[in-house]
C-alpha cells in the first residue's frame, strides 16, 4: 500500500464512514467533503449542467447535480424566476446511485430548473430535510436574440497554478457557459482525480486566483471527451474510471435509436465491475459521448474523437451530417471535440483522425470547430480540406494521419475581411496542463500552413462574445492579456 494510498483512504474513511475501501488493492476513493460550507452535507456542492434538453431548440432549461453520501434524505429545489420573488419548486430530484466495487457508493442527484422565464441570473436554494442547506445562483440560458458570452479551454483538471488562474479569469469575466473540449481531468478521469483536480477548482467556495472560483454554481460547464477521460475504462486497473459517465449531466441524443454500435466507450474489467459501473451510469452511458444542443443562436455538435471510433462511416457519422444540417436555421454552428484535426505541433501530430469529418463540416456550413489534446493555442485560415484517395474511393491514410490538400481563405484577416469561407479550426488546449512545443511559436516555418497565429508560451482560454450575426473571439492568458483577437460575422 502507497503512502498515498493510505492518506486518500484515511480521508474517506473520515468523511464517509465507511470500512469497505479496504478490501480493494488498487487505489480507489470516494468523494469527499468538497468545503467546510458544506461540511457533513454534500460531497461535492451543487453544480449547474445542461441536462437533456429537446434537439434543435435553444436550451431555456439548467439542471443542477451535487454529489452526496449514499444516505435517504429529503431534498428539494427552488427557485425564483423572471422577477418573480415567490420560490418555485423544481421537480422532485432524482438520483443515480454510484455503487462500484472498490469506490465507497454515494449519489448523484439530479434536479430541473425550467427557466424560460427568467432573464439574467436566478437565484435558488437547495434543502435537506426543509433546511436550506445550498444557495447560489445560476445564469439562466440566454434566448435566441440575446448577445451572450462563452469560454473555451480544453486540457485543465489537472491541479496546476495556471488551471486555477484560468478558472478565476473565467469567473471575472461572466461566461454564460464554459465548453472543454476534453480532457478535463488528468491523468485517468477518475472519481478520485475529479476530487483533486477538478471541483475544487471550478467549484470552489470562493474565487481566488490562487484556488480557483465558485464557476460551477453559476455558469454550466459542457465537455467533450478526451483520451485522458477515457484512459480509466479498465477497471481492474481503475475501480474509479470513467467518471465522465457518473458525473456529468449532458444531452443524450446522439445515440438515439442506432442501438448496437461501434462507437462507444469500450470497458474493461470483469464482468461485476462492468456491470457495476453501467447501472451507476444509468441513462448517461454510453449516449452521452456524442450529442448537440443550442444555445440561443447557435447550434453545438459535441463529438468523442478518441481512435475507438470510426468516422469514416456509420451511423454515428450519418448522425453528425444530419445533426449540422437540420440546424441550417441556426445562425452560428459550432462543434467541439477534443483531438484535432488540423495542427501544427509536433506534438500529436499524427492524430489526425478528425480530418475525416472535414466534408462534413464544410458542407454544414460550421463555423468554428475547437479542439484541445495539444497544449497550446493554434488558429487556422477559413479552410476547406480534400482527402487523397486510393483507386478503391477511399482515404489515405498514413498511420493515423489523414493524407489530402487544403485551399485556404487568406482574403479573410479577422479584423477587416471578416466573412469566412470554410470553418476556422482552434486549438484551445492551454487550459492548465503543461504546455507543448514553446520552441514553435516564435518559428513559422515549423508551422503547417493552415495555421495562422500559433502561441505556445502562454496558458491561455478562449472567449467567445456573440451578437447576432457577428462575434468576437479572443485568446486571453491567465493574466487576462489578449494574445490574439478575431471577429466573424454572416
Ligand atoms: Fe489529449
Amino acid at each position: 500500500m502507497t503512502k498515498r494510498w493510505s492518506a486518500t483512504v484515511a480521508v474517506a474513511l473520515v468523511t464517509i464512514g465507511m470500512t469497505s475501501l479496504r478490501q480493494c488493492d488498487v487505489s480507489a476513493v470516494a468523494p469527499q467533503s468538497s468545503g467546510p460550507r458544506a461540511e457533513g452535507v454534500f460531497l461535492v456542492e451543487p453544480y449547474l449542467q445542461l441536462g437533456d434538453p429537446k434537439p434543435h431548440q435553444p436550451t431555456r432549461e439548467l439542471t443542477l447535480v451535487w454529489q452526496t453520501a449514499d444516505h435517504e434524505a429529503d431534498w428539494a429545489v427552488e427557485y425564483q424566476v423572471g422577477s418573480d420573488e415567490h420560490w418555485r419548486s423544481a421537480p422532485k430530484p432524482s438520483y443515480n446511485r454510484i455503487a462500484m466495487p472498490c469506490v465507497t457508493p454515494h449519489r448523484v442527484y439530479h434536479a430541473r430548473l425550467d427557466l424560460h422565464e427568467t432573464q439574467g441570473m436566478a437565484p435558488y436554494r437547495v434543502k435537506r430535510a426543509g433546511q436550506t442547506v445550498f444557495t447560489a445562483e445560476a445564469d439562466a440560458p440566454k434566448g435566441a436574440d440575446a448577445r451572450y458570452r462563452f469560454v473555451a479551454f480544453g486540457d485543465c483538471g489537472a491541479n496546476t497554478a495556471d488551471q486555477k488562474a484560468i478558472a478565476y479569469q473565467t469567473f471575472e469575466r461572466h461566461p454564460d457557459f464554459v465548453m472543454i473540449p476534453g480532457d478535463i481531468v488528468y491523468g485517468r478521469g477518475l472519481i478520485s482525480e475529479y476530487l483533486t483536480n477538478f471541483w475544487p477548482v471550478y467549484n470552489a467556495a470562493r474565487a481566488d486566483r490562487e484556488v480557483g472560483a465558485p464557476l460551477m454554481r453559476t455558469t454550466p460547464f459542457v465537455a467533450a471527451l478526451g483520451n485522458h477521460d477515457v484512459a480509466g475504462r479498465d477497471f481492474a486497473k481503475t475501480p474509479d474510471g470513467l467518471a465522465y459517465y457518473l458525473y456529468w449531466d449532458q444531452p443524450r441524443d446522439g445515440a438515439r435509436g442506432q442501438g448496437e454500435t461501434p462507437w462507444r466507450t469500450p470497458l474493461m474489467g470483469t464482468e461485476a465491475q462492468t456491470k457495476a459501473f453501467v447501472a451507476s451510469a444509468g441513462v448517461h452511458y454510453p449516449v452521452m459521448a456524442n450529442f448537440s444542443f443550442d444555445y440561443a443562436n447557435s447550434h453545438w455538435t459535441v463529438l468523442d474523437s478518441n481512435s475507438y471510433v470510426d468516422w469514416t462511416k456509420g451511423a454515428l457519422r450519418d448522425w453528425v451530417i444530419q445533426d449540422i444540417a437540420a440546424a441550417a436555421k441556426a445562425t452560428w454552428r459550432f462543434v467541439a471535440f477534443h483531438h484535432p484535426g488540423f495542427n501544427s505541433s509536433k506534438a500529436h501530430f499524427d492524430n489526425q483522425q478528425m480530418r475525416l469529418l472535414a466534408d462534413v463540416f464544410e458542407a454544414g456550413k460550421v463555423d468554428i470547430v475547437f479542439a484541445g489534446h495539444v497544449h497550446n493555442y493554434q488558429r487556422s485560415f477559413p479552410m476547406r480540406f480534400i482527402p487523397d484517395r486510393d483507386p478503391g474511393g477511399a482515404v489515405v491514410r498514413k498511420g493515423e494521419q489523414v493524407l489530402g490538400r487544403w485551399s485556404l481563405d487568406r482574403a479573410y484577416d479577422g479584423q477587416t475581411k471578416t466573412r469566412a469561407s470554410g470553418p476556422i479550426y482552434l486549438v484551445t488546449g492551454a487550459g492548465g496542463n503543461h504546455l507543448y512545443n514553446p520552441e514553435q511559436q516564435d518559428d513559422p516555418a515549423s508551422w503547417q500552413s493552415f495555421t495562422c497565429k500559433f502561441i505556445s508560451r502562454s496558458f491561455s482560454f478562449t472567449q467567445v462574445d456573440v451578437d447576432g450575426p457577428s462575434l468576437i473571439a479572443r485568446q486571453v492568458d491567465p493574466g487576462g492579456n489578449e494574445l490574439d483577437r478575431f471577429t466573424l460575422s454572416k
